[in-house]
């Protein structure tokens, strides 16, 4: 058995940013209530004909990446994409990633797993690197939530957002890498966030938007419970499952979907909020982009160091969650 270690990193947003006091021209919102709520303060808006497809920004992060591991397109044995935004039913986005990256030896397929898709795509290329099967892998979470959202709904769209980031992950000659990954779903509370038929028309000030036929409806206030408890409880589980106590764990990359989920999360589980990494203030939720985004932006702030314990941690719709462990070995810097 190989253990899978991430030799590079990288992410991309699109280039317009949509603030709180932007959204208060949308619908009946402000920026206190936005900020003191959530913590989000603005987020990024993929425009039709900026080639800001979901596909785009993978692509681009994923060239970024690469840059970072030294390796070239052509050495990847498999792409997976994390996505509940595809840009199309078909072919995967991965498919899309593929060809305008030139990565024509590897295989290349999404998967769906609601916000937890990245660290779900994280498992299956660890497992396959585990048992050899892959030597290096691109790991993909990519969304345009804008897409879905229902600009209509002040409940739902304040929070969205959109962008994509990326990690490379090859075999580990040594003991460091991805330690262990626990993934947890309840499809019995599907209805607490899902895609309903029937997107409103999107309003004039996101002229150049481009929306699906559906959109988010979500349960916020019930699901923020259950949030707090299976990040909580998968974090707890992971921890054990490595012997580790809070005070081992360097940082941690939890989903980017509630500053106030993301403190609770803290709470339960004794880590000070100096060691969490949020950056939902200017992003907001990017649902499978959100880890990877973060941890690239962590990554290129020099906060990551060689041997470091690092705690990956999400939950979704699904419902669906997870939690990561990762012994840090690369050093940028
Ligand atoms: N601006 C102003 N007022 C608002 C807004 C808004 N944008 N949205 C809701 N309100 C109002 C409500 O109408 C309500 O008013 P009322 O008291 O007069 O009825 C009041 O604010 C409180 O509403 P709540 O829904 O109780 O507010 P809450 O504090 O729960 O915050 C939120 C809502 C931010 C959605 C929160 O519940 C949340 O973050 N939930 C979890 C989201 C999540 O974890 N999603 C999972 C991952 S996402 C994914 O998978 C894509």
């Amino acid at each position: 058995m190989f253990r899978a270690r991430i030799i590079g990193t990288g992410s991309t947003t699109p280039k317009r940013i949509l603030t709180n006091v932007d959204l208060e021209k949308i619908v009946d919102t402000s920026d206190e209530w936005i900020t003191r709520r959530t913590g989000i303060k603005e987020r990024r808006i993929a425009q039709k004909g900026a080639g800001e497809n979901a596909f785009d920004l993978a692509a681009d992060a994923s060239l970024k990446a690469l840059e970072m591991a030294k390796v070239s397109p052509d050495e990847l044995d498999l792409i997976i994409v994390g996505t509940i935004t595809p840009d199309r039913q078909f072919p995967a986005v991965a498919c899309l990633v593929q060809n305008k990256i030139n990565a024509d030896n590897a295989n290349a397929f999404d998967i769906s797993a609601g916000c937890s898709g990245f660290l779900y795509a994280l498992s299956i290329a660890e497992n396959a690197i585990a048992v050899g099967s892959c030597k290096k892998a691109l790991v993909i979470g990519a969304e345009r939530l804008s897409s879905v959202a229902n600009w209509q709904d002040r409940s739902t769209c304040v929070l969205l957002g959109d962008g994509a980031g990326v990690v490379v992950l090859s075999q580990a000659d040594d003991d460091n890498g991805i330690l262990s990954t626990h993934l947890g779903s309840d499809g019995r509370c599907w209805e607490l966030l899902y895609s309903e038929e029937g997107n409103p028309d999107p309003p004039k000030i996101l002229d150049a938007f481009e929306g699906k036929p559906y959109y988010l409806a979500m349960e916020g206030n019930k699901l923020f419970k259950k949030a707090v408890r299976h990040l909580a409880d998968v974090a707890t589980k992971a921890l054990e499952h490595n012997n580790l106590s809070a005070s081992d764990i360097k940082l941690v990359v939890p989903h980017q979907a509630n500053i106030r989920i993301i403190q609770a999360l803290a709470e339960k589980i004794s880590i000070p909020m100096e060691k969490v990494y949020t950056n939902i203030h200017k992003y907001g939720n990017t649902s499978s982009a959100s880890i990877p985004i973060a941890l690239d932006e962590a990554n290129r702030e020099g906060l990551l160091k060689p041997g470091d314990i690092i705690l990956l941690v999400t939950f979704g719709a699904g419902l669906t969650w997870g939690a990561s462990v990762v012994r840090w070995s690369l050093d940028i810097f």
